[in-house]
C-alpha cells in the first residue's frame, strides 16, 4: 500500500467500557485522505466516546487507532493534535470577551512564540510566526465569509458564528484531520448550509479530511462521502449516503424513513 492510497485514520477493533457498560463495542473504520466521513447513530450509541478516543480525551479497554500508519492509542490529546488532528466541541468555546482575531491566534497556541525563552528574545522568526498567523486567520475567515468580523467580539457575533469562529480556530493549526462534534447543532436552518459550504470549501480548497459525529441526518447525507452506523456501540452499517438510507439494519434501528 503506497502512502497516497493509506487511509488517514484507521481505528480497529475499539472498544471501550465504563464500569459494566459496553459504550463502543469493537469497532472499526477507515476514513480515506480528502474525504468527509460521518459517524452516527441514536442517542448514547457511542458515537462521542468514538470521538473522544481517537482524540485521546479517554483510553480505549481495547483497539488501536492510527492516523498516518503511526499507533496514537493511549497518547494524550496534545500529542494526538501535534500529530496532525484537531477537533471541536458539541457546545461552543470561545472566548466572547475576546475579539474573533484573538481568539483564532489562540489556535496556534503550541507554536514556538509562546516559548517563554522565544517570547522574551523576541527573534524575527517570532514576529513572521505570527504575521503568518494573522495572515491564515484572515484567509480562512474569508472563506467562510467573516472577513468583516476579525475585530469584532466574539460575544457580539451569533451562536452560528461563533460555531464558525470555532471551526476556523480548529484549522489554524493546518490540521490533516478536523474532527467536528455536531457542528449544526443549535444552529437555524437557514445557516446550516452556510456551515456546511464552508466545510466542503475547505476539502476542495486545502485537502482538508473530516470525521463528522452528527445527529442530524440531512447534514450528514448532504455532506458525506462515507457514514457508518454505531448501535449499542457497535458499527451495523457502512456505506455511501444511499447505501446507509437503502439499508434495512439502520432503517429498523435508527432511521424509520430517510431524509431526503
Ligand atoms: N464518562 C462516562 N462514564 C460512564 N458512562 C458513559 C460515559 N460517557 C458515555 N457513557 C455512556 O456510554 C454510552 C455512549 O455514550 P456516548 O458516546 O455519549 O453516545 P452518543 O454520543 O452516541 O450519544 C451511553 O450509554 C453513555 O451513557
Ligand atoms: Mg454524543
Amino acid at each position: 500500500m503506497n502512502a497516497s492510497s493509506a487511509p488517514l485514520l484507521q481505528i480497529q477493533e475499539l472498544t471501550k467500557d465504563f464500569g459494566g457498560l459496553r459504550a463502543v463495542d469493537h469497532c472499526s473504520f477507515e476514513i480515506p485522505q480528502g474525504s468527509i466521513f460521518g459517524l452516527i447513530g441514536p442517542n448514547g450509541s457511542g458515537k462521542t466516546t468514538v470521538f473522544n478516543l481517537v482524540t485521546g480525551f479517554l483510553e480505549p479497554t481495547k483497539g488501536r487507532v492510527f492516523f498516518k500508519g503511526h499507533d496514537i492509542t493511549g497518547m494524550p490529546p496534545h500529542r494526538i493534535a501535534r500529530y496532525g488532528i484537531a477537533r471541536t466541541f458539541q457546545l461552543v468555546r470561545t472566548f466572547n470577551r475576546m475579539t474573533v482575531m484573538d481568539n483564532l491566534l489562540l489556535g496556534v497556541q503550541h507554536q514556538r512564540g509562546e516559548n517563554l525563552l522565544w517570547g522574551i528574545l523576541q527573534p524575527p522568526s517570532v514576529h513572521q510566526e505570527e504575521r503568518q498567523a494573522i495572515e491564515r486567520a484572515r484567509e480562512l475567515l474569508s472563506i467562510v465569509g467573516l472577513g468583516h468580523a476579525v475585530n469584532e467580539y466574539c460575544g457580539n457575533l451569533s451562536y452560528a458564528e461563533q460555531k464558525m469562529v470555532e471551526l476556523t480556530r480548529a484549522l489554524m493549526s493546518d490540521p490533516q484531520l478536523v474532527m467536528l462534534d455536531e457542528p449544526t447543532s443549535g444552529i437555524n436552518p437557514t445557516l446550516v448550509n452556510r456551515i456546511l459550504d464552508y466545510i466542503r470549501r475547505l476539502r476542495q480548497e486545502q485537502g482538508k479530511t473530516f470525521l463528522v459525529v452528527e445527529h442530524d441526518m440531512r447534514v450528514i447525507m448532504n455532506l458525506c462521502d462515507r457514514i457508518a452506523v454505531l448501535d449499542y456501540g457497535q458499527k451495523i452499517a457502512e456505506g455511501t449516503p444511499a447505501e446507509i438510507c437503502a439499508n434495512a439494519a439502520v432503517i429498523d434501528a435508527y432511521l424509520g424513513a430517510c431524509v431526503a
